[in-house]
């Protein structure tokens, strides 16, 4: 009897009711209930409405109750791009930037991704498992219901593979779901200096075939950029990977304009990430292609890169999604309260476009807008309340949490007034 749950009095319940992307001027729609309640059995969610409609068909007494007077209630963020699987830090190249060092300067000089991956292949899996679940923990402390994460710090066959097991074995430990994506093609690994296209075909005949046989993923990712990987590798990989059952991803124009946009609309992408370059095409390719606009703003913050126009996506008809692209490197941070923080003040978003963008765009982004993104019935009770009576207190709070319980797939699992985490 007690696996029902009814959650009451929530000053708003803030649905973003949908089982879709939603696009352009639709992404201000978030179908909030005023003095709403939620009633789940079994992690699926059976009820949605007033509390006074919904305690006129049911009994207080057969559920265990959530009093949400006074907090606004809403779906679990989807954190639909990370890279939170990785050995070591670099927190000294971190120093070497804020003198004025460029991210890519780095990376030429044999840095940047490329010291991950020499961690990543030293670091064993029960290394790399500890890791990955402390990090779990906090993701799902800023309110976070599922993250999507990346390999791409091997770099050779077992440790990508390596990568990919930990989250396969991290989404069966932990309560949050991990959507597994193979980027393999992160970078160009020392062994293949120079040779980028004979790189792409070992990726080809020796990596995916094991990723998709062993179904370790459900995305693949590329790099598509200057001196790393060019739109012809990338079309040549990512066609391979879309006939071989995978859905796509591309890092796309991030530090400069090569058509990664345009190239994912051709591709028939599910998404294109960080797009601070995109051209005007590449938006429009986007928009008409349906192809999910991911915008990472603490990545620009950290990289001191002008933000990618995020404002002029919505506007345009694009389907925007956000995520933290939380990685050693050019991200370093998990927090949900500042990727939104920047989506509004500096991207000009409005407060109501980030809770889309971080709901059923980001559900949307990794593949599962029918299960998840919103409080709709039929779908997994992945439920965020908050410590404040409206949701506008998400980016008024800049940089700091506003979530104080976790409800995932119908479970308490973090609660602020408890001492955090429940699992
Ligand atoms: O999304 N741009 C490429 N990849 C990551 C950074 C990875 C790293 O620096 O380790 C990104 O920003
Ligand atoms: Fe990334």
């Amino acid at each position: 009897m007690k696996n029902r749950i009814l959650i009451k009095n929530a000053s708003e319940l803030v649905t973003c009711s949908g089982f879709k992307a939603k696009h352009g001027n639709e992404m201000n729609e978030l179908h909030v209930i005023d003095n709403g309640a939620v009633i789940i059995e079994d992690g699926i969610i059976k009820a949605v409405g007033t509390t006074e409609g919904i305690l006129g068909m049911h009994r207080e007494s057969d559920f265990n109750v959530i009093d949400a007077e006074g907090k606004a209630v809403l779906p679990g963020f989807v954190d639909s791009h990370t890279h939170f699987v990785f050995g070591g830090y670099r927190a000294e190249e971190f120093s070497w930037r804020l003198r004025g060092d460029k991210y890519m300067d780095i990376m030429k000089r044999g840095g940047g991704i490329a010291s991950s991956v020499k961690s990543t292949r030293e670091a064993s899996m029960q290394q790399l498992l500890d890791a990955g679940l402390k990090r779990l923990n906090s993701i799902l402390s800023f309110g976070v219901t599922t993250v999507e994460g990346k390999s791409g710090y091997g770099l050779d066959f077992d440790t990508e593979i390596k990568q990919l097991e930990v989250m396969k074995e991290l989404d069966r430990m932990h309560p949050l779901d991990v959507v597994r994506t193979f980027m393999g093609a992160h970078a160009v690994p020392v062994e293949y200096a120079g040779r980028a296209d004979d790189y792409i075909d070992y990726l080809i005949a020796s990596v995916l075939p094991c990723v998709t046989e062993k179904r370790l993923a459900e995305f693949c990712d590329v790099f598509c950029e200057e001196n790393v990987f060019s739109v012809e590798q990338s079309r040549k990989l990512l066609t391979k990977a879309k006939d071989m059952g995978l859905k796509l991803k591309i890092h796309a124009d991030e530090i400069v304009q090569l058509g990664g946009a345009e190239l994912a609309a051709e591709l028939g992408a599910v998404s294109a990430d960080h797009l601070l370059q995109a051209s005007n095409e590449g938006i429009k390719a986007m928009a008409e292609g349906s192809v999910i606009s991911t915008l990472l703003p603490c990545t620009a913050f950290s990289l001191r890169e002008s933000f990618a126009r995020g404002r002029e996506m919505i506007d345009r008809g694009c389907a925007v999604a956000l995520a933290t692209d939380f990685n050693p490197g050019s991200c370093f941070t998990e927090s949900i309260a500042l990727v939104f923080a920047l989506a509004c003040i500096q991207m000009n978003l409005s407060i109501e476009e980030a809770i889309t963008a971080l709901t059923i765009n980001g559900a949307a982004a990794v593949g599962r807008e029918h299960e998840i993104g919103s409080i709709d019935i039929g779908k997994k009770a992945d439920i965020i309340i908050l410590e404040f009576p409206s949701y506008k207190f998400i980016p008024y709070h800049v940089g700091v949490s506003t979530v104080e319980k976790v409800i995932k797939n119908g479970k308490l699992v973090f609660d602020k007034e408890k001492g955090g985490l429940l699992c």
